[in-house]
């Protein structure tokens, strides 16, 4: 019996498992009721008087030894087990994917960028505006077409014609009614018209406003800020044009062209064989906007021009359907990456 308990005592000491299955079966092996152990307190009854003191003390150590291997066979399992689950320091770094900027605000901060070097500041109004800033103090006729239900979503119409801004002209009558001059502005926005939704037209949309105030302000000085924007967007080589066009707000009124950033003025699909692209429109604010908006217009006189964010970026990252900008398609928006 000594040399069985022996036995069993390397047996035990040597034990290895490689799951908590495997440590099941030991159990059951050597603790279990018909275990190896029970067996052996089975023989121990018919061992003689004399060996008793002796055999059960072994068997008692071999007992604890067989708990104690298969308890921490077990433990070491287990606390394996749930590392696995929670914690693999083995494992790649999940990479984190950083947001992008949105085209149209990138776009945004480099036209605001350029004219803040020329001395520009930011002024911002409000998207839902009265009748009193978006026409009739830019001297919009009470029967221009502009006014109409077909353009203007209006949100109420008594007491007073509360819509959605149709552009940002409508800030400049902000900053005018509590500044005088000299005002210097660029004035970024939301705006609204109530268009159709289409790859060329969208019922929302994007400007960035300029309004320059001051004595002794000529039409040159507009051709001069305007060209040096152009060339700072567009690159030094480009050319534009300000071809005569009508807005009530301006007189004289002009929309400016500039020579076509894909074929450099050659003629092509895009600028439609002409060599130019339409950008802005702009003007002299007209003498009637100054006087509704308390600034004398014996004193001061000034220019404005406004034009279209989501113009600005379709010719500089050729981006066909206005939808895309709306849609937040992350394909779309990562391809932006490199601009950041
Ligand atoms: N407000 C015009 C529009 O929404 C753009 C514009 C034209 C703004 C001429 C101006 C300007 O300040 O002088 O289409």
């Amino acid at each position: 019996m000594l040399e069985k308990i022996e036995a069993l005592r390397q047996e035990v000491s040597a034990l290895a498992a490689a799951t908590l299955q495997d440590v099941e079966q030991m159990r059951i092996k050597y603790l279990g009721k018909k275990g190896e152990l029970n067996a052996l307190m089975a023989d121990f009854r018919n061992v003689a008087a004399e060996q008793k003191r002796e055999l059960g003390q072994k068997i008692n150590e071999l007992k604890t030894l067989a708990t104690e291997k298969i308890n921490s066979l077990r433990d070491q399992l287990a606390s394996a087990d749930t590392e696995d689950e929670t914690l693999d320091l083995t494992r790649t770094a999940t990479p984190s994917h950083f947001g992008t900027r949105h085209p149209l605000s990138l776009v945004k901060r480099e036209m605001l960028n350029i004219f803040a070097s020329m001395g520009f500041t930011i002024a911002e109004g409000p998207e839902i505006e009265d009748d009193w800033h978006v026409f009739s103090s830019l001297n919009f006729p009470a029967d221009h077409p502009a006014r109409d239900m077909q353009d203007t979503f209006f949100i109420s119409r008594n007491p007073v014609d509360v819509l959605l801004r149709t552009h940002t002209s409508s800030v400049q009558t902000r900053v005018m009614e509590k500044t005088q001059p000299p005002i210097r502005i660029v004035c970024p926005g939301r705006v609204y018209r109530n268009e159709a939704i289409s790859a060329r037209a969208h019922c929302f949309f994007h400007q960035v406003e300029g309004l320059y105030i001051d004595k002794n302000v000529s039409f040159a000085d507009l051709r001069q800020v305007l060209l040096q924007f152009a060339r700072e967007m567009f690159g030094p080589e480009t050319k534009i044009r300000l071809r005569p066009s009508y807005f009530p707000f301006t007189e004289p009124s002009a929309e400016m062209d500039i020579s076509c950033n894909i074929c450099g003025g050659e003629g092509c699909a895009f600028c439609k064989g002409t060599g130019w692209v339409e950008i802005l429109g702009c003007g002299m604010v007209d003498p009637n906007v100054l006087k509704a908006c308390g600034i004398d217009p014996e004193v001061y006189s000034g220019y404005a021009f406004g034009m279209g964010i989501e113009r600005i970026t379709n010719l500089k990252y050729r981006v066909k359907d206005l939808r895309m900008f709306s849609e937040n398609d992350v394909r779309f928006l990562h391809e932006f990456d490199c601009a950041r």
